[in-house]
């Protein structure tokens, strides 16, 4: 009986000790770098969508007052250095004429927004307020324009209106609303979803169309057009393949959109509520993006091979069953730890391919989907996700810096499993490095060692996000619940940097 349990507690040893005999093992090549991360990675999205813009980003209005810019979302979102944001939908562009959200708001008609909860909307927000909000970040515009139930002359005349520097029709009537000099709007998206919401179109129909609307975009004064075609959703190969064969040549992006998902479109599984299986689908679907990121690169590099036509990850993050309570056409959920490492792992797939990927927009900004602030009357929240937002800063505009993975650990569940680890490094102007580390295992830290070559590192500071639980989130009573904290759990010996990540974790550590 004793030599049984002695055997089976070498077993056990043996286990343990080989879990902690092969961390991950990554080589940092500090002297490699060759491509810049676009701060356009970072790029936010604002559609017309249950609590986004009215009640989210501008005051709800009341009978006395109009709408109004709130504040304190702006200078959060500030925080977060926002490079642009796409606007107005999704969905919603395709359905949406701009005229109606310029000139005297109690002049402007309303609308049905059939896609997002058949809720009345008065285009109390449109072309002069979203682009005052974008100035207020100061960030950059992007328009998506509307392919889908629009004309060539209706989005033509929209780029004039935003661009035109001199006197035209539509630069004149920019006047006439109180805008004199062009808003030089250069992000240009030629439709939205056309394979789904925004036509159901095949993509040799679509890239015919799309070159009838690319012909129609001339450049004006300092302005060149960045035109942004529908890409493909998730890894549907052969729609980037037919858009780039038929039309690569009139585009400078084209707009991948990939979701990911605990369950299934019908069955997504609560924000909050989920199990580690819900959890792991979650980790894999966001490593997913690596894949599809690659293969499609892959086929723009036979038509493009000097990568002048950028890869944009125009609508991504996590999508799960609407909060209990809420209108379900809102799509308001919450957001947790999950959703931060789902976060946290997608932009290091989108750094480690800033050849190609050169802007992404998380879905979306205030109160929709993948959420960095919840609104609930005059009080908001950060989340998790804005967290990491706020740590991935320091790599906008940074140099790349590539990663070799010499042995990994894997997070596995039942027979399926991820890299544990998700990591991406940069030198900012300042020449200052940055790593950024996430641990996608709910449950089990993880030893990550980091060999720097061709650079002297002999210290490090650090920044963790991470709590008690791996669905622990923040709320309006308890908005700090989820909030980071300095790490003190990396060292530097010869070299070599030795990282401890706790579990459900993320960290930003400044190599010195
Ligand atoms: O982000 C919500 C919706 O998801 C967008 O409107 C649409 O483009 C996508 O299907």
């Amino acid at each position: 009986m004793r030599a049984r349990l002695l055997a089976l507690l070498a077993c056990l040893g043996a286990a343990v000790a080989a879990h902690a005999q092969t961390p991950t093992q990554l080589v940092l090549n500090a002297d490699q770098g060759r491509d810049t991360i676009s701060r356009h990675i970072y790029g936010q999205f604002a559609e017309h969508l249950g609590r986004l813009i009215y009640d989210g980003v501008w005051t709800r209005r009341d009978s006395t007052q109009p709408w109004r810019m709130r504040d304190d979302v702006v200078q959060a979102l500030k925080r977060i250095q926002v490079p642009n944001i796409r606007w107005p939908g999704g969905c919603f562009a395709d359905t949406y004429h701009w005229r109606d959200g310029i000139g005297p708001r109690e002049q402007r008609p309303s609308i049905v927004n059939t896609n997002w909860g058949g809720v009345t909307e008065d285009n109390g927000i449109g072309t002069h307020e979203y682009l005052a909000l974008a100035k207020a970040l100061g960030a950059e515009p992007y328009l998506v324009g509307n392919l889908g139930s629009g004309t060539v002359q209706e989005m033509h005349d929209w780029w004039e209106y935003v661009n035109h520097p001199g006197h035209s029709p539509m630069a004149d009537l920019r006047r006439k609303n109180g805008q004199d000099a062009p808003f030089e709007v250069r992000f240009w998206g030629m439709g939205n979803e056309s394979w789904g919401c925004g036509g159901n179109m095949r993509p040799e129909y679509y890239a015919d169309e799309l070159k009838r609307y690319a012909s129609f975009l001339p450049g004006y004064g300092r302005v060149r057009p960045f035109r942004i075609a529908v890409g493909p959703s998730d890894a549907d190969y052969n729609w980037t393949e037919v858009v780039m064969r038929d039309a690569g040549r009139m585009i400078d992006g084209i707009d991948m959109h990939h979701y990911t998902l605990a369950g299934s479109w019908a069955n997504k599984g609560s924000a909050t509520q989920f199990d580690e299986g819900q959890w792991f689908r979650s980790m894999r679907g966001a490593m997913a993006t690596d894949e599809m990121v690659t293969r499609h690169s892959a086929i723009m590099d036979r038509y493009d091979p000097r990568k002048r036509v950028a890869l944009i990850v125009g609508e991504w993050g996590t999508w799960h069953d609407p909060e209990p309570g809420s209108h379900p056409g809102f799509l308001y959920q919450q957001n947790t730890m999950r959703d931060a490492v789902v976060a946290a792992a997608s932009l290091d797939i989108f750094n480690r391919h800033a050849d190609r990927v050169r802007g992404a927009n998380i879905a979306q900004m205030v109160n929709v989907l993948q959420a960095m602030i919840l609104t609930q009357g005059s009080q908001m929240l950060l989340t998790p996700t804005y967290h990491v937002f706020e740590f991935y800063t320091v790599h906008h505009d940074a140099l790349l810096l590539p990663i070799a993975v010499t042995s990994r650990e894997w997070y596995k569940l039942g027979t399926d499993s991820v890299p544990a680890v998700s990591a991406s490094a940069s030198r900012d102007r300042n020449g200052v490095m940055h790593v950024t580390m996430s641990n996608l295992d709910p449950s089990h830290a993880h030893t990550v060692t980091l060999d720097v070559r061709g650079a002297r590192v002999s210290g490090v500071s650090g920044r963790i996000l991470t709590a008690p639980t791996m669905n622990a989130y923040n709320t309006f009573e308890h908005p700090d619940a989820v909030k980071p904290a300095p790490f003190t759990g990396a060292q530097v010996a010869d070299g070599r940097l030795t990282v401890a990540l706790p579990a459900h974790a993320v960290v930003v550590l400044e190599l010195k």
